[in-house]
């Protein structure tokens, strides 16, 4: 069968690779350790399972969701709380809030909205891959723009070339970021909201990881900065903070005119989140604040076991302000597969290599602490012993 040519314009999963070396030393009986993937292994909040068992038994809730693709009243409203809460943003409900299958189906659903064929969007290089999947599936050119340390992981727009930006319609930003666990400013959210507007760009701030930052950093909105909300969208999501990936829901908030645009799309491929699931996720914005801080807590002493044993090999290493996971510098000029296979062959640990996130992710890994403990320390003192012997 062949399928359509937008699917070859997909570039090849780095990992696909990795995954058929793990599943080969999975079936000789190794004692493999995923420290690749971000999804919490910690549950889901309890008052918010029973809230989804209380939601799931009413029948009435067993129907097309209530207002579809936009999501329950309540539910937009329980967003425009935790917003005005967390982040001293004020949005309306009923025009600048839209319900999401997760904020990865908003990435996809912000390019199908904004996004004409030989578009450029720019986006961010090392990035999360489905923004460049999101673009090219839209018919956009990507435009990578360079993430580098030296820059403290912020792109710098005066760099992009003027033929470059006159064809430019959107963007993508992601602060906390993954890869990196860079977080952004506010003043660097004020510089972009002038840029965007100055060359009409639509910016898509995705905000995942906005409730997993450490030191008492407190992750600014995009939409916080005056004049953002004439050019921004902002995606967020119960799944990192909750502990929800399994569960798919999240939220548009911004630019009126890009929620209805998204509200359309959606319209015409889904119809939304099961209501139950709406309930719960409530239930998760409005009283479930102490499991945030018990996350942060776990992950503040997991990074340490590892920035630890890496600072005892001579690293330097200071773990970023947000994220759960560790952009760590490859040792001795070794490229990200090279260390990455190294960490493997050595100690069957699963790391992510750095160029899976872009040619800029080149000379990293990153390390997630999303697994339980006793398995971390077990990778940790794996690859202790690993470091000893590479650097003897
Ligand atoms: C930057 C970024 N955006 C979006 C997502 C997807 O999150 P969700 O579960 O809300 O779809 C992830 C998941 O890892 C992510 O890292």
């Amino acid at each position: 069968m062949k399928l359509a040519d937008r699917l070859g314009l997909i570039p090849p999963y780095l990992f696909m690779q990795l995954r058929q070396k793990i599943n080969k030393a999975k079936a000789e009986g190794k004692d493999v350790i995923s420290l690749g993937v971000g999804d919490p292994v910690e549950p889901t909040p309890r008052e918010v399972v029973e809230e989804l068992y209380r939601a799931a038994q009413d029948p009435e809730n067993h129907h097309y969701p209530t207002d579809e693709e936009k999501g329950m009243l309540s539910f937009r409203k329980a967003v425009a709380a935790w917003y005005l809460r967390k982040y001293g943003v004020s949005v309306d409900p009923a025009t600048e809030v839209l319900g999401l299958i997760g904020s990865k189906e908003g990435c996809h659903h912000f390019c199908l909205a904004v996004v004409n064929p030989g578009d450029y969007v720019l986006m961010t290089d090392p990035g999360y891959p489905a923004y460049r999947s999101s673009i090219l599936f839209a018919g956009g050119i990507p435009y990578s723009m360079p993430m580098k340390a030296e820059n403290n992981y912020f792109p710098k727009y005066e760099d992009i070339p003027s033929d470059i930006l006159k064809k430019t319609k959107a963007m993508f930003l992601c602060y906390p970021n993954n890869p990196t666990g860079a977080c952004a400013t506010k003043e660097f959210f004020a510089k972009t909201v002038e840029f965007a507007k100055s060359y009409n760009i639509a910016v898509c701030h995705d905000f995942p990881y906005s409730e997993i930052v450490f030191d008492g950093f407190r992750s600014p909105s995009i939409l916080s900065v005056d004049g953002a909300k004439d050019v921004c969208v902002e995606l967020n999501s119960l799944s990192k903070p909750y502990n929800m990936t399994g569960w798919r829901i999240g939220m548009a908030l911004g630019n009126k005119d890009l929620i209805a645009g998204i509200s359309k799309v959606k319209e015409n491929t889904d119809s939304g989140v099961f209501n139950a699931i709406q309930f719960a996720a409530i239930k998760a914005l409005e009283s479930c604040d102490k499991h945030i801080q018990e996350n942060i807590k776990i992950y503040n002493h997991r990074r340490k076991l590892v920035v630890d044993m890496l600072n005892k090999h001579g690293w330097n290493y200071t773990p970023p302000k947000g994220t759960f996971y560790l952009w760590i510098p490859t040792p001795k000029n070794m490229s990200a597969i090279e260390f990455t296979n190294f960490l493997f062959d050595e100690c069957n640990v699963v790391v992510a290599p750095g160029s899976a996130y872009g040619q800029y992710g080149e000379g990293y890994i990153r390390i997630s602490v999303t697994v339980q403990e006793d398995r971390l320390i077990e990778a940790v003192n794996r690859i202790d012993k690993a470091l000893t012997k590479l650097t003897k």
